[in-house]
């Protein structure tokens, strides 16, 4: 399929999604939104990949939702168009993990895009926002929700009520991010880290997916039980017996997503 704002490549077992937009910073119009959309579950369909990266450029993951698109309308249109549930819904239904590759702005929606993915590599010149305030606006595609659970109440206020921007190193030592490289190589790095990820047995890795993020969702015995019913439901994989098979017999598994 051809898109008008984003790229889609296969390297090996990864799915990568380049945001391409760079005139505009990849701002989030709702064009690109909803191939990213598609993108994301062609891939989640696509028996041959095992995680996907999304990525934007050197200067820009993306500076956040397309303020031009936004500027002129009302609480009505905004409501009843919905966009945010209507594309960032299909977004957290995602089963396969999904790893953000960062360099340069990240910004309000931008940077919600980048935590709603499952880890974050950043480039040495990554820098994280919420510049919402600016526009007189606050975010609205889980900023609110997912910063604080990440990096805690002090430095969420901060960054939403006061626009502070994180450089990358902040963002690694807040636990923002996964890992940060020179801008040469983070996208072969987080590329890398996601066919890792790929390789591993399929129905494990949807099952602890789902788990952690329930984790955000629930109460721990809640989440406990939940978890201990994945655990006893991967003894009926073929992947389970194989796994502890290999191990005993002090071989490399062979997965075979069943
Ligand atoms: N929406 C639309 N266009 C944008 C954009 C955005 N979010 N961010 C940048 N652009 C456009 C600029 O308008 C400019 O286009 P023109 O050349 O046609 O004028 C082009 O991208 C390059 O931008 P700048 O000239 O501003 O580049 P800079 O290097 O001087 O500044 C920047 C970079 C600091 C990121 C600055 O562009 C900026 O502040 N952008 C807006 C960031 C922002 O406020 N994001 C939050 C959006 S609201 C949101 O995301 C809501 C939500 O939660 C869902």
């Amino acid at each position: 399929m051809t898109y008008e704002y984003i790229i889609t490549e296969v390297h090996e077992k990864v799915g990568l999604i380049r945001l391409n937009r760079p005139k505009a910073l990849n701002a989030l119009n709702s064009i690109l939104m909803g191939e990213l959309a598609i993108a994301l579950e062609t891939f989640d369909q696509a028996e041959e990949i095992g995680a996907m990266v999304i990525t934007g450029d050197e200067r820009a993951f993306a500076a956040g939702a397309d303020i031009k698109e936004m500027s002129g309308k009302s609480s009505i249109d905004m409501l009843f168009r919905d966009s945010i549930s209507s594309t960032w819904d299909r977004l957290r239904s995602i089963k396969k993990p999904i790893i953000a590759a960062v360099s340069g702005w990240c910004l309000g929606g931008g940077s919600e895009l980048a935590m709603a993915c499952d880890m974050i590599v950043a480039s040495e010149t990554a820098k994280f926002g919420q510049p919402e305030i600016n526009l007189g606006i606050l975010p609205g595609a889980g900023a609110t929700q997912r910063i604080p659970r990440a990096v805690g109440k002090a430095i969420a206020m901060e960054m939403i009520l006061n626009n502070r921007t994180l450089s990358a190193e902040e963002a690694y030592q807040f636990s923002l991010v996964n890992r940060v490289y020179p801008v040469e190589s983070y996208l072969e790095k987080a590329i890398e880290l996601a066919q890792e990820i790929a390789v591993r047995a399929p129905v494990a890795i949807r099952l602890a997916k789902e788990a952690i993020n329930q984790s955000f969702e629930t109460l721990l015995s809640e989440g406990v039980s939940d978890e201990r019913r994945s655990f006893y439901l991967l003894f009926s994989t073929v992947d389970q017996k194989e796994g502890m098979e290999a191990f005993i017999e002090k071989r490399e598994p062979q997965w075979k997503g069943k």
